[in-house]
C-alpha cells in the first residue's frame, strides 16, 4: 500500500462536497394546495404531525421507464432500515460544509488556493459525514453482476465504489464490497489511455509500478475515495447494460456514507454516468425525491419524460454542475420586490446533495419579510446558525402557512411542495422556512432537494435543459 499510495501523484487543488444527512426532514405528501374551482388558494393547509417523518416505508409504485428506472431511497430513512439518530443541528451544519465548497469551487478568483482554504475552514473532526447527497440507488457492476446501494449526486463526476482488497482502507457498507478478482469484465486503465486523461489532471495519478491508472476525489477533512481507475460492466436493468464503463475501484476510502458501496456521479463531466451511457440515453435523466423518507422515488435514464414538465435552460455554470437561472420568487401569490439583477449577478445551480435553497443575502431577506408576515398568528421561536425564521407549532393541530414559488428563465415557476417549505429543527417545536442567505450576493445560489421533492426534476444535458414537472413521485 506505501508503494500505491507514495505513486499517486495528485496535485494539490482539491474540492470538496460535503454531504449531509436527513433524517426526518419531510413531511407527508398529500397536502396539495386546495383548488376551488378555477381560483388558485396560495396557503397549504395540513396538520402539524405530518411534518415529521414516520418509521415506516412505503414503496412506491411509480416508475417512468421500467427498464431504465432505479428506486430512489433516502440513505437514512426507514426504507434503508439504517436509523441513525443524526441530529438536524449536525444535518444542517453538513449542508453548510457542502455549500462551502461548492462556493469555493465556483468561486472566480480562487484558483490553486482553494486547496489551503478549504483545510482551513473545514472542522478537522473525524467521521463527519461529507460529500454527496443522501438519496441513494441500487446498481449492478461486474461479471456475474452483484448489486451496489450508491449515493446520486448531480454535483460529482466519477462512479465510485469501494473495492477489494482495499489496500488502504473501507469503511462499512450494506452490500459485500466489490471484488474484481471475482468479475471477468474487469479491467484497469492503463495510463498512456485516453480514458485515463478524462480525469482532471487534479482527480489523476498514475501507479509507476503497473502504468495503472489512478483516481482520487476528495470530498473534505475527513472523506475521500482513491484506488485504481478501471472499466467494469454496468447494470442498470435487463435491458440496460453497459461494458467498459469507467469507474473507480476505491482502495482507499474514507467518510460517513450512510452504508452506501459509493456513488454514482451525475454532473455534466466526461466521466459522468450520463456522459459515459449518452448513445443510449442521450444525457438525459430525471429523478423524483418523495416527500418524506419513509416513502421511496426513482431515478430514470433516457428520454421517457413527462410531458408536463416546464423547462429552463442550463446556463454554463462550471462542468461539474447544472447552472440554471432563478428570476424571480413569490409568497402567497405575490411576486417579491427583488431586483432582478440581484439573481443575475450571483447567477444559480441546480443540486441534488444540497439540501436547503442558498439565495443572495437580498432575496432573502425579502423572502422571510413575506412569509413572516403571512405567519403573523403563529409564535415565534428562535432557529439555528442557518435557518432564522422559525415557529413553535406545539399548540396546534393544524396549520395554515403561504406558498413559495420560484420562477425560473424561460417562463417556469415551480410552486414548492407543502413538504419543501418548512424544516423540522426540533419537531414541531421549531418549525422553520427552509432557505437560507449565502454570505454576500455575489455567491451562487443553489436550488436544493429539499425544494425540488415530489417534482420530476428532468435533466437533458444533450439539449441543455433542466425541467420540473409537479406530482412527479405518485
Ligand atoms: C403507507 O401506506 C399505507 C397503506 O397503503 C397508508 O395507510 C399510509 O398512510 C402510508 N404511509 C405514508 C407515510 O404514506
Ligand atoms: C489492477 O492493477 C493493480 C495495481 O497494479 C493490480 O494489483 C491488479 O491485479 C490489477 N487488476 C487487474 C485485473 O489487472
Ligand atoms: C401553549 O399553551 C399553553 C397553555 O395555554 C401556554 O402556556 C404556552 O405558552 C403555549 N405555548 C406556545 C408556544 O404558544
Amino acid at each position: 500500500m506505501a508503494n500505491l499510495i507514495s505513486s499517486i501523484k495528485f496535485t494539490s487543488f482539491i474540492y470538496v462536497f460535503l454531504l449531509f444527512l436527513c433524517p426526518l426532514c419531510s413531511l407527508k405528501k398529500g397536502y396539495a394546495v386546495e383548488a376551488n374551482e378555477h381560483i388558485k388558494k396560495y396557503v397549504h393547509t395540513l396538520e402539524v404531525n405530518s411534518l415529521l417523518a414516520s418509521d415506516s416505508c412505503n414503496q412506491s409504485s411509480k416508475v417512468i421507464d421500467k427498464a431504465s428506472s432505479l428506486q430512489v431511497q433516502h440513505k437514512y430513512g426507514p426504507c434503508m432500515q439504517v436509523l441513525n439518530d443524526r441530529s438536524h443541528v449536525q444535518f444542517l451544519l453538513q449542508d453548510q460544509l457542502r455549500v462551502d465548497s461548492i462556493q469555493a469551487k465556483l468561486s472566480k478568483n480562487s484558483g490553486h488556493g482553494i486547496f489551503e482554504e478549504m483545510v482551513t475552514k473545514l472542522p478537522a473532526r473525524s467521521g463527519i459525514a461529507i460529500g454527496t447527497g443522501n438519496y441513494v440507488v441500487t446498481v449492478g457492476l461486474g461479471t456475474p453482476k452483484k448489486d451496489f446501494t450508491l449515493e446520486f449526486d448531480t454535483g460529482s463526476d466519477i462512479t465510485w465504489t469501494q473495492c477489494q482488497p482495499c489496500l488502504g482502507s473501507c469503511y462499512p457498507q450494506k452490500e459485500q464490497k466489490f471484488d474484481p478478482t471475482k468479475s471477468t469484465s474487469y479491467n484497469n486503465v492503463s495510463c498512456s489511455s485516453a480514458s485515463c486523461n478524462l480525469l482532471p489532471t487534479s482527480q489523476r495519478g498514475c501507479s509507476a509500478s503497473s502504468s495503472t491508472c489512478l483516481y482520487q476525489v476528495i470530498y473534505g477533512d475527513q472523506s475521500y475515495s482513491q484506488g485504481f481507475f478501471a472499466t467494469e460492466t454496468l447494470t442498470i436493468s435487463s435491458s440496460d447494460v453497459f461494458t467498459n464503463f469507467l469507474f473507480g475501484c476505491g482502495q482507499s476510502n474514507n467518510g460517513l456514507f450512510g452504508q452506501a458501496a459509493g456513488l454514482v456521479g451525475l454532473s455534466p463531466s466526461s466521466v459522468s454516468l450520463p456522459s459515459q451511457t449518452a448513445e443510449k440515453y442521450q444525457k438525459q435523466f430525471s429523478y423524483c425525491l418523495p416527500s418524506t423518507p419513509s416513502l421511496t422515488g426513482y431515478l430514470n435514464f433516457g428520454g421517457k419524460v413527462s410531458q408536463t414538465a416546464g423547462f429552463t435552460p442550463i446556463s454554463p455554470a462550471s462542468s461539474s454542475f447544472y447552472g440554471i437561472d432563478i428570476v424571480g420568487m413569490s409568497v402567497g401569490g405575490s411576486q417579491l420586490p427583488i431586483d432582478p439583477s440581484i439573481f443575475t449577478t450571483s447567477g444559480a445551480i441546480i443540486d441534488s446533495g444540497t439540501v436547503i435553497t442558498r439565495l443572495p443575502p437580498t432575496a432573502y431577506k425579502a423572502l422571510k419579510e413575506a412569509f413572516d408576515e403571512k405567519m403573523s398568528n403563529y409564535p415565534k421561536t428562535n432557529g439555528d446558525e442557518l435557518l432564522d425564521t422559525c415557529y413553535d407549532f406545539s399548540n396546534y393541530t393544524t396549520v395554515s402557512f403561504p406558498m413559495v414559488s420560484v420562477s425560473f428563465k424561460g417562463g417556469v415557476e415551480v410552486d414548492i411542495d407543502a413538504s419543501g417549505i418548512l424544516y423540522p429543527v426540533n419537531g414541531v417545536k421549531t418549525m422553520c422556512l427552509a432557505f437560507a442567505a449565502n454570505k454576500d450576493d455575489s455567491e451562487i445560489g443553489i436550488f436544493g432537494n429539499h425544494q425540488q421533492k415530489t417534482y420530476e426534476v428532468v435533466y437533458d444535458g444533450a439539449k441543455g435543459m433542466v425541467g420540473f414537472a409537479a406530482g412527479g413521485c405518485s
